[in-house]
């Protein structure tokens, strides 16, 4: 077993810390607390290529391995999770679905843009009434000969208003259940389409999460992705990388919490000596190192799987699950450290800690994980 990363990959890692560190840092309090899109720092991330690491680079993107991607995330998830969300959607589920299930017509004319970062993209399944349950989609596709008509409402969307591309899930036989679904690719200047509120939320404040409407939209058959039906399972498989990024999103919130943790531990000053040579500290501070350890470990191992063409559905809903959980705890505990420091803003440990919490909610909650997991042991 080869834990050794290679030097491209280690390429990747620096490039990603320098860039949190130089272009995230600076403001970051600020865009969580005015609920600011980092739309500047987006804009660079794609002129990095970090917006389609993964992308053939015929196609414009990094050509990278799943690996890279995870180490990546990390670094930018460290200092900013509200811009590393963005990088996770537009990589892994658009940029990747509409390589791996879209026509060559659709990659030339969507995904060579959403590659770059030109455009970037948004992931549209869950509804008011269709979260967990992803097979109760409300949201219908009408075959009406050489167009859907699309009608619905969908939740809790990010990059709601900044994407110029959907790819939204709709039902288009009922009566199929989860084979009458397709996946559609929507235009942001289709008639009909209306972007609703913006949601205010508890963390990852500076992300644009929305409501969209449709309302008769009528989306070109050339915009469906695979055959007929295709869609839940587009989506399935979609998902199932996507875990992989939001877990390396929560391994980076944990490492972020944990470095600053340690870091002031070795300044802050208590009866007479830096709070890092109290036991109370120094148990708290080996806890977090190693349980960010096992996610880092099991992110890469969801990683590897992924690169090397084996199932990473069990291994990735085991790093999500996992590593989402290490970085609530994390979170909490680097509060703790900082003690009324924490929980000011200045410090960053408060955002992180709520930022944590998306972590085990999006992209399917731990208890999808564990259903996801469970399912494989039990096949
Ligand atoms: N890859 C390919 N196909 C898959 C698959 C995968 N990973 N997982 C399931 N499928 C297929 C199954 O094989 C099955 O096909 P057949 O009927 O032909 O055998 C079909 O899909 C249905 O599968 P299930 O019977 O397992 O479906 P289910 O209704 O029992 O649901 C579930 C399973 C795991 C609970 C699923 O509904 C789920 O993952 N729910 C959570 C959805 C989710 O993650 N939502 C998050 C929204 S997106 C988001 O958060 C993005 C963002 O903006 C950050």
């Amino acid at each position: 077993m080869n834990f050794q990363l290679t030097e491209e990959q280690l390429a990747v890692q620096a490039a990603a810390r320098e860039f949190a560190q130089t272009e995230l840092l600076p403001g970051v309090i600020e865009r969580d607390e005015h609920q600011r899109f980092p739309a500047e720092q987006v804009k660079k991330m794609g002129e990095l290529g970090f917006l389609g690491m993964m992308v053939d680079p015929k196609y414009g993107g990094g050509g990278m391995d799943t690996v890279a991607y995870v180490l990546a995330m990390e670094e930018i998830s460290k200092v900013d999770a509200s811009a590393s969300v963005v990088m996770s959607v537009n990589n892994s589920l658009v940029c990747w679905g509409l390589e791996h299930y879209g026509t060559e017509e659709q990659k030339q004319k969507y995904l060579t843009r959403l590659a770059t970062g030109e455009i970037i993209g948004a992931f549209c399944l869950s509804e008011p009434e269709a979260g967990s349950d992803a097979t109760s989609q409300r949201t219908t596709a009408e075959d009406k000969g050489d167009y859907y008509l699309l009608n619905g409402t969908k939740n809790w969307i990010t990059n709601g208003s900044t994407a110029s591309v959907y790819i939204v899930i709709a039902q288009t036989n009922p009566e199929k259940g989860h084979k009458g679904i397709n996946a559609l690719i929507v235009e942001r200047d289709m008639e009909g389409f209306v972007v609703g509120t913006k949601e205010n939320k508890l963390g990852i404040r500076g992300s644009d999460t929305h409501s969209l409407m449709f309302t008769d939209v009528k989306v070109p058959k050339e915009n469906k992705i695979g055959e007929d039906g295709f869609g839940f399972k587009f989506a399935m498989s979609t998902l199932a990388g996507g875990r992989i990024g939001i877990a390396s999103q929560a391994l980076g919130i944990a490492s972020g919490a944990y470095e600053l943790a340690l870091k002031y531990s070795k300044e802050r000053k208590a009866f007479g000596v830096e709070i890092s040579k109290h036991q109370a500290i120094q148990f708290k501070l080996a806890d977090m190192a190693t349980n960010i350890e096992a996610a880092r470990l099991l992110c890469l191992k969801a990683a590897h799987d992924k690169d090397t063409h084996q199932d990473y559905g069990k291994s990735g809903a085991m790093a999500k699950v996992f590593a989402s959980q290490v970085a609530m705890d994390t979170a909490v505990e680097a509060v703790q450290v900082h003690g009324g420091y924490g929980f000011v803003k200045e410090y960053h440990v408060e955002r992180l800690m709520r930022d944590a919490k998306i972590t085990q909610i999006y992209e399917g909650t731990s208890e999808i994980q564990k259903i996801v997991i469970s399912r494989e042991l039990l096949k």
